[in-house]
């Protein structure tokens, strides 16, 4: 893990410097100094050579678009993580690493401010974010409709995909995909789409549902033998199986297709218009598939 982190941390530094010649190219707009705003407003069209914006429209209908254009003048953001959940978000050596860190610090390069993460439980983190405990969440979460209503907050666009899967021991022969779940013992974490996609869509019987605080014990009780299968995210379930030599393996196909966002109050939309912008950015220039490679591998649902 140590050696992937480092190579993490020399790719965001790569990537810094490709995203401030970009910057500089391109004019994003007012940013920090020694980015003079350009005579452009936020670019419509991708620089020659970049594939369109997939969710680049969005960009033109937020509001305030001031705070697109011109990004947040260096304000620090406090994120909220569940900080057990790698490659996303896992703490090593006392610090928060992983995908969303490093693609929170890209953001924060194009949106003027300084990204600050802090591990909070899974449980709770929604109405910690609107008793004002975080400035924004970002924790690998599925863009779900309740989770803003519920939260008095809205989800940036979609930063990346996922699917649920089905995690086994290696020498499972019973499951051999989320159908087979019915009669199982299945662990997940409390309150995830796991959670949700185990008991709604694999049809697991509530008597055998396992819910754990973390995905990490969830993980640990299928080692032990506690449990027959987890559900989680794939990229987190193929971590588990590279981290754990031989002793597990996925299940089948992902199940479900779910897309990421961070959670932004609706008090601050212009947090939200500033990290949309930049994350339409990220997208176009392919920023985020490069990040993708260096945590996931080639960890994708599709
Ligand atoms: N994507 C799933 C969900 O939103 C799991 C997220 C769990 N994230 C975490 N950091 N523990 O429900």
């Amino acid at each position: 893990m140590r050696t992937i982190s480092i190579r993490s941390r020399s790719l965001s530094i790569g990537l810094t410097t490709a995203l401030v010649a970009t910057l500089a190219a391109c004019s994003f707009g007012a940013g920090p100094e020694g980015y003079p705003p350009q005579p452009t407003e936020v670019p419509a069209a991708a620089p020659e050579g970049y594939p369109e914006p997939v969710e680049g429209e969005a960009t033109e209908e937020q509001e305030p678009t001031e705070a697109a254009e011109e990004g947040l003048g260096g304000r620090r953001i406090l994120v909220g993580t569940d900080a057990e959940y790698p490659p996303f978000e896992s703490v090593e050596d006392g610090e928060i690493v992983g995908f969303d860190p490093d693609m929170m610090g890209l953001i924060c390069q194009l949106a003027d401010c300084v990204p600050e993460f802090q591990s909070t439980a899974w449980d709770g983190i929604f109405s910690a974010l609107s008793a004002g405990e975080f400035d924004v969440l970002m924790s690998a979460i599925t863009i779900l409709p309740e989770r803003e209503t519920d939260s008095g907050a809205t989800f940036t666009d979609p930063y990346f995909s996922v699917g649920q899967v089905v995690l086994v021991r290696a020498d499972e022969t019973d499951i051999a995909s989320a159908e087979d779940l019915v009669d199982a013992v299945v662990g997940v974490q409390t309150g995830t789409t796991g959670d949700t996609a185990a008991t709604e869509d694999a049809g697991v019987l509530e008597a055998n549902m396992q819910r754990f605080d973390s995905n990490a014990l969830a993980v640990q009780a299928l080692l032990n033998g506690d449990v027959d299968a987890v559900v989680c995210d794939n990229p987190t379930a193929e971590n588990y199986v590279t981290a754990n030599a031989g002793q597990l393996m996925i299940a089948g196909e992902a199940f479900t297709v779910e897309d990421y966002g961070i959670l932004v109050p609706n008090d601050s939309p212009d947090v939200l218009a500033a990290l949309n912008a930049a994350i339409a950015r990220l997208k176009a220039e392919g920023t985020i598939d490069t990040l993708a490679e260096t945590w996931l591998g080639d960890a994708d649902p599709e």
